[in-house]
Formats: structure tokens, sequence, C-alpha cells
């Protein structure tokens, strides 16, 4: 969507600090032992509590109200009887409705011990969505983000989820100008607009470049060698840094 008055930009800042608040609030009570249906009854009741409608239950009917997936799921896990494990890389997804306005965050949890590994994987995949972020104006190329992403994996010696990617967000969960990818599409022509809403959440992998259906029609693998981590914040450009909905307050 397009912000076109003050209502609009109240309405998405509230969504917004709400997924915000929950996600943290899940990130909080993370520990060995809970399962991740009961990690998701956090955030259920959170969403309740102040009055949001789960986003993917309400437009795709998915069967849990946050998407928790865990080590070589990379996303839309299904929360369920699976229990977390000390060590365990526990990716957050937490996207909500109010009042027919939408907003969409995520990020990835180390239960410690924190591995070096997951350490780096985890930083370098928040510090491209801060690259990223920089490069999302009003007027410039949509392909800068993805291009800031890989250049940031690369560097990392990271790899991209390729299929898996940003969009625009507000009146829906994915909307307006669709997918937009992680990589560097040369051939991608679209430019960002003023008052725009859209997520970045770049997924960097620690080798994988696609991910797979696990098989439940829901929850996004990769091979099981590698470990992918997302961070996500829905966003309004500007002609300058974009005004970030998702931040905890
Ligand atoms: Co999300
Ligand atoms: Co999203």
């Amino acid at each position: 969507m397009s912000v076109e008055s003050e209502k609009d930009l109240i309405a998405l800042g509230k969504i917004g600090r709400i997924v915000a608040n929950c996600l943290q609030a899940m990130g909080r009570v993370l520990e060995p032992g809970m399962t991740t249906a009961e990690l998701d009854l956090v955030g259920k009741k959170y969403l309740e509590f102040h009055g949001a409608n789960s986003a993917p239950q309400l437009v795709y009917n998915f069967p849990g109200a946050t998407c928790i997936s865990v080590n070589e799921q990379a996303a839309h896990g299904v929360p369920g009887a699976k229990v977390l494990l000390a060590g365990d890389l526990v990716n957050i997804d937490v996207s909500a409705e109010m009042d027919g306005y939408f907003a969409d965050t995520g990020g990835s949890f180390i239960i410690p011990p924190e591995s070096d590994v997951k350490l780096r994987l985890c930083a370098a995949t928040k510090q491209a969505l801060e690259l990223a972020m920089l490069e999302a104006r009003a007027g410039q190329p949509l392909n800068k983000i993805g291009q800031a992403i890989s250049l940031h994996a690369r560097k990392n010696k990271l790899t991209v989820i390729e299929n898996l990617g940003s969009h625009g967000v507000g009146r829906g969960l994915h909307e307006e100008p669709g997918f937009i990818p992680g990589y560097y599409d040369p051939k991608d022509k679209r430019i960002l607009k003023q008052n725009q809403v859209i997520t970045i959440e770049p997924f960097l992998s620690t080798g994988a470049r696609n991910v797979f259906d696990a098989g439940d029609g829901w929850t996004l693998i990769t091979n099981k060698k590698f470990l992918t981590a997302q961070y996500e914040h829905t966003m309004v450009i500007t002609n300058d840094r974009p005004l970030i909905l998702t931040l905890p307050a």
C-alpha cells in the first residue's frame, strides 16, 4: 500500500508496534524443553490481548498464530509438538492485522549455548537488513535492496535464500510491488516510491540457496546441514531513511 493519510500512518504504526512487541515477548520466554506450540501460544495470547488478528491465520488459514522455524527450517514453520533444545536456532515471524492494516516482522534467536557459526550468521543477517534499509529510498531502484543483501552475504561467506524475500504489505500481508528478491536482479526495473509500505527481510544461510516444502504444505526447509537466519521489518519508504514501523516500544 501507499500511505495516503495520517490515519493510515497511525493505524500502521499501531499494528507495527504490536507485532514488534509480540516478537520480543516470544523471544523472552524461549527456553529449552518448551514446545513450539507453547511458544506460539504466548504470541497468540499477546495478539488477542491487543485486539490483533494473526495474519497468516487470517489470510492463508495457517495452522498457528505465528511461524516458528527451527534450525534447518527457514520459514513458515508450523507450531506443534517439537521440543526446543539448547543451542537451537529459532526463527519467529509475527504478522498481524488490525482495523484492516497489516504489519510483518521476524527475527532469529539462539537458545544458549550460542555457537560461533550461529552468532556470525545472526549478526550478518541483522547487518544485511540494516544495509538494505540504507538503500531503500524513494526514487532508488528496488533491486538495490537485493544487491545490498547479497553483497553483505558474500562478504561474510554466506548465501542468500533466493526463493524467499521481501514484499509489499499494508492492506494485505503480501501485496504490491510483489516479491522483492534478496539477490541482485539487473532486469528488475521497479523503482521505490515515496510512502510505499514494504518489508525488508534478508534470509541468509550457511550454504543453502533455496528452500523446499518439508511435506506438511507449510514448512520451508533447506538441506539439513545448513542453517538460515532472517530479520524483518515493515517500513514506509521516504526521501530519506525508511520509517520503520516494527520497532518494539
Ligand atoms: Co514475516
Ligand atoms: Co514478510
